[in-house]
């Protein structure tokens, strides 16, 4: 299979094919979205919480993302890895972030690295460039400033900061960055952006003009994620499929069901005669 490319990817906005990407963060997630055909996996940080059990995106580090981004490219034969550049990873100095980025290339193995921020991440978008990084941008609500954010809101209501998020997306685009996430942008908003931008946008809670969508594996799939936000559709329900298979495994071990003759191995005639006479 013929694997996507940046290229192809900004040809798909051209013909308003919508890009489809899906977060993945060890190798058997990886590999069952990408033969289900996602254009895109994100090895996003919000592994912090979904996979690592803490309670922001905030704690994982580069060692983190290089660990779970080997899995996942080891699995993805078609799809487009994206790896997120963690917290404070691109904020010393623009050699050092360029370092950070390109350990997610060189020893995981991605394609591109996503970073946080408009504006006033744009010189390191444009050194990773030119250092053969694609990079995706991300705005609106980016969950690495949840703090100064003030909690995960929708971002960009108002005319002034709506058309501040056209101004960062701009910016982004200046910079070289091949695709931008939207995170919880109204839909008139993220269309406008959309519009006025020619690098494809992927949207998450942005309305269905985005030229693609996002969204977290664990929430798609009902995988023991406990938020729910208006922007998440549940496709499935694996976690209670999971809990009702563990939940049989433990009541058939207690009561001797399991292992059964079908799953036990048996020694030889004389094997058994010499052990009990
Ligand atoms: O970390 C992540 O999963 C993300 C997406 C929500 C865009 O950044
Ligand atoms: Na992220």
């Amino acid at each position: 299979e013929v694997p996507v490319t940046t290229a192809e990817l900004r040809k798909m906005k051209e013909r308003k094919e919508p890009i489809v990407m899906i977060t993945a963060y060890d190798y058997p997630s990886a590999k069952l979205a990408d033969e289900a055909g996602v254009d895109m996996i994100l090895v996003g940080d919000s592994l912090g919480m979904v996979v690592l059990g803490y309670d922001s995106t905030i704690p994982v580090t580069m060692e983190d993302m290089i660990h779970h981004t080997k899995a996942v490219t080891r699995a993805a034969k078609r799809a487009f890895v994206v790896a997120d550049m963690p917290f404070l990873s691109y904020h010393g100095s623009l050699e050092e972030s360029v370092k950070n980025a390109g350990r997610l290339m060189q020893e995981a193995q991605a394609k591109a690295v996503k970073i946080e921020g408009g504006v006033e991440i744009a010189p390191v978008v444009t050194k990773c460039v030119q250092a053969g990084i694609p990079v995706v941008g991300h705005i609106g609500l980016t969950p690495q400033s949840v703090h100064q954010l003030g909690g995960y809101k929708v971002q960009g209501r108002d005319p002034e900061t709506a058309r501040r998020l056209l101004t960062e997306a701009k910016a982004l685009e200046d910079a070289g960055a091949f695709a931008i996430v939207l995170e919880c942008v109204p839909e008139e908003v993220a269309g406008f952006i959309t519009e006025n931008i020619g690098i494809p946008t992927i949207g998450i809670g942005a309305g269905v003009k985005c030229d693609g969508q996002v969204l977290v594996f664990h929430d798609v799939l009902g995988y023991a994620s406990n938020l729910k936000p208006k922007f998440v559709k549940q496709y499935a329900q694996i976690g209670e499929a999971i809990t009702q298979a563990v939940l049989q495994y433990t009541a058939e071990v207690k009561e001797r069901q399991f292992p059964s003759e079908q799953h036990t191995f048996t020694a030889n005639e004389d094997t058994i005669k010499q052990l009990y006479g």
